[in-house]
């Protein structure tokens, strides 16, 4: 029955990566269930540095299958590429992909661009990466999967009446210049080659192991605050990070999940648009981004940069039933004189204490706070809960009670090894 749903809290980039590497020794099958190449999870470990897009996070250890569910979106050309660098650097890990994710096709990257420069000033600021554009196919149910990528010469047939369509509003909409009819065909072929000893059943694979009592870690992409039902619409991605999503993402009984765990950054980051009631503006916020690194895995942006905000917090702990939380990225508070929560927000007057899906609303609310003393000592790369400066114990139990959750590890560092951990959220019980 064990399958355990790891799924960040915020607006992504919590330190998924680096979390469900250092989980997944524990495993037998990691699986991603949702979003696509939009995703960076960054993994530092004994095999060195690595940001993945679409290979799930256990593809360091020997013994686990890391699955590509059927609520993916898959680029074939970044996975070709990404298989290439998991293949040189010599990860051990075995990798399945679903006959049933759909296809990013080059279209639907040229269409992500154009849409997004249409909207002008209300862009989203998507990853740029066709995610949007291949969800939309997806859902009018006139995309591609995977499993016809088996049949090369089938789907190039049906592939250059698509490209013409998409061409039509390409040119006709958006005034610009039409894609290759030739070259996307052509590309099919490549893919078959590259691609087709790793698409299957993923049911049957998932099915067994759940038989067999096997450990499973559905790896989430993205965060809860982007779901496209959940989060801050229309600033959001297409798919669903919450705890549906990896039951939908992977067609796993939700009876088999036995706890779902939240990752939470111990402040906050958000790329791209969409309200941010916590954001520090200005020189503060550079200052942080610089000295974090807060830059985006997957597209090099800087990260805005905000409080932890609990009346967020709260709500993605509430759709999503976390049992445990974890913290990361403690040691980036290290120097901080003060710390502070937003426990309400403040709109019109009023005192709010529960997160809003009205962007007009959110956008207006004020962060109410309570601040915390700064530690001002480095607790990097630190292993016992027992070393962690007062000032630190009580900022973490503050959220902790704050979320009605309990912390089960705290990570201190980039590194697999830099973890606190308080109660392993996968041990045996
Ligand atoms: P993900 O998308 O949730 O996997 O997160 P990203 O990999 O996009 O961003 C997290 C960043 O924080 C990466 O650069 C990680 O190496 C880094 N990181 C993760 N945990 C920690 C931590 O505890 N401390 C520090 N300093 N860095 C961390
Ligand atoms: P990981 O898995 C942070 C954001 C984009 C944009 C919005 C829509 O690394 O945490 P999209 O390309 O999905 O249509 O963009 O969603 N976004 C992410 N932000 N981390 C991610 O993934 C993200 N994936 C998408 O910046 O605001
Ligand atoms: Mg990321």
């Amino acid at each position: 029955m064990p399958a355990y749903a790891v799924i960040g809290g915020q607006w992504g980039d919590e330190g998924k990566g680096k979390i469900i590497d250092y989980l997944a020794s524990q495993a037998k099958i990691v699986a991603r269930y949702s979003g696509g190449n939009n995703a960076g999870h960054t993994v530092i470990n004994n095999k060195g540095k690595f940001a993945f897009h679409l290979i799930p996070c256990g593809i360091a250890w020997d013994n686990v299958t890391n699955v590509i569910g059927n609520g993916v979106v898959v680029d074939p050309n970044v996975l070709i590429e990404e298989i290439e660098k998991i293949k040189k650097a010599n990860l051990p890990g075995k990798i399945l992909i679903s006959n049933k994710s759909h296809v990013v096709m080059p279209y639907h990257i040229e269409l992500d661009r154009l849409e997004e420069l249409s909207r002008g000033n209300t862009s989203i600021g998507t990853t740029g990466r066709g995610i949007g554009p291949a969800y939309v196919d997806k859902v009018a149910r006139s995309g591609i999967r995977m499993d016809e990528i088996l049949s090369p010469l089938v789907l190039q047939k049906k592939l250059s009446e698509i490209v013409e369509n998409k061409n039509k509003i390409i040119q006709k909409i958006y005034n610009s210049t039409p894609i290759s009819i030739e070259n996307t065909t052509n590309s099919i072929f490549r893919w078959n080659r590259e691609l087709s000893t790793y698409i299957g059943d993923i049911d049957k694979v998932l099915d067994k192991s759940l038989k067999n009592n096997e450990k499973i870690i559905l790896e989430g992409a993205q965060g809860s605050l982007l779901d496209i039902d959940h989060g801050t619409y229309p600033y959001v991605t297409s798919s669903s990070p919450t705890i549906g999503g990896a039951i939908t993402g992977l067609g796993i009984s939700p009876s088999k999940i036995k706890s779902s765990i939240g990752i939470y950054k111990a402040y906050c980051t958000r790329v791209g648009s969409g309200p941010f009631p916590t954001e520090i503006i200005g020189k503060i916020g550079d200052k942080i981004r610089q000295e974090a690194g807060e830059f985006g895995t997957t597209t090099g942006r800087g990260r805005r940069i905000g409080w932890f905000d609990a009346v967020a917090g709260k709500f993605s702990q509430k759709i999503n039933g976390f049992d445990s939380i974890i913290i990361t990225r403690l040691d980036t508070l290290d120097t901080w004189d003060e710390i502070k929560v937003c426990v309400k927000y403040e709109f019109e007057g009023k005192e709010i204490e529960n997160f809003s899906i009205n962007n007009e609303i959110l956008s207006k609310c004020k962060p109410i706070y309570e601040t915390f003393p700064g530690w001002k000592s480095s607790t990097f790369g630190m292993k016992k809960f027992y070393d962690l400066p007062t000032e630190a114990k009580n900022y973490l139990s503050f959220i902790e009670k704050t979320l009605s959750s309990k912390i089960s590890l705290i990570s201190t560092g980039p590194k697999r090894e830099e973890v606190i951990e308080i109660d392993n959220p996968i041990k045996d019980s």
